[in-house]
């Protein structure tokens, strides 16, 4: 497992980059923004992030694998594989609109054990340890208990590669607007993860995501009390592209809306 000293170590090279991020918004310039699809922007921000964030936990722990958003798969065989999201909400840096994250999951033996999200502009520092609970800044954090529907704030993220079960999504979105307090679209899936883990939203749901979109953060709603599964309700949240994140209590009811409403 990572140790205490190790898991400091990585909370303080997530805000070196997080202030390197920061410092970069300053001057940033959108002729600096590259497209890698329709819709999917990168700089050099988002790469030079993720190049000192695999620089700085080598250095913390030796000889690791790494899955990076940017540069894809390092294997060395360790069974400790650290999954990067160098910058969580790069459509809102580009434009210059809060929010957007450092995410960093850590798995052994493909098991999360631990999880860092950083939310640069608002300077939260979330994290987790396997069994050890959930902080924001070092304070505890827990879902929130809130089990009636209408009185539950939803998040969400917006499908923005893949159409094809736009329709769908949007039946759902209908139904969360007319039987919950409304939804929110942050722009970063890392943010909204911490969005309920903080208790400041009952559930978070998105399809189309990538494992390191979601691994710090499903790691800090579970360590806080929450629940997470993928759409069918199993626990392919990292592969299968879809997630549901809930304070719990509401997870079933949700859950058979997603089912109504897609075909999953
Ligand atoms: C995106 C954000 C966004 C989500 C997208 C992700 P990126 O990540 O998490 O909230 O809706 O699906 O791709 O591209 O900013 O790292
Ligand atoms: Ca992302
Ligand atoms: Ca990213």
């Amino acid at each position: 497992m990572i140790t205490r000293l190790q898991a400091e170590e990585v909370r303080e090279l997530v805000y070196e980059v997080g202030e390197y991020i920061r410092s970069e918004r300053v001057s940033f310039e959108s002729s600096a923004v590259e497209h890698k699809d329709t819709h999917d922007m990168v700089s050099y921000v988002d790469k030079t992030s993720e190049k000192k964030l695999i620089a700085g936990i080598e250095r913390i722990s030796p000889a690791s694998s790494f899955r990076a958003e940017e540069t894809g798969m390092q294997s060395t065989g360790s069974p400790y594989q650290w999954i990067i999201d160098p910058l969580d909400g790069t459509t809102n840096f580009i434009h210059n609109i809060p929010h957007f994250c450092i995410s960093i999951g850590l798995q052994f033996n493909d098991q999360l054990v631990a999880g860092w999200v950083y939310e640069i502009c608002t300077d939260e520092m979330y994290t987790a340890i396997k069994g050890e609970g959930a902080f924001l800044n070092k304070k505890k954090i827990e879902v929130s208990k809130t089990n009636a529907l209408h009185d539950c704030l939803m998040a969400t993220g917006f499908p923005v590669r893949a159409y094809d079960q736009l329709d769908e999504y949007l039946q759902l979105q209908k139904w969360m607007i007319e039987n919950t307090r409304g939804l929110r679209r942050m722009g970063t899936a890392a943010y909204d993860l911490c969005m309920v883990a903080s208790g400041k939203v009952q559930a978070y749901f998105e399809p189309g995501l990538s494992p390191w979109d979601v691994a710090g953060g499903a790691l800090i709603v579970e360590e806080a009390g929450g629940k997470v599964s993928d759409f069918a309700g199993g626990e392919g949240f990292m592969e299968n592209a879809t997630i549901l994140a809930t304070n719990t209590y509401i997870h079933n009811s949700i859950l058979k809306e997603i089912h109504r409403c897609m075909h999953i």
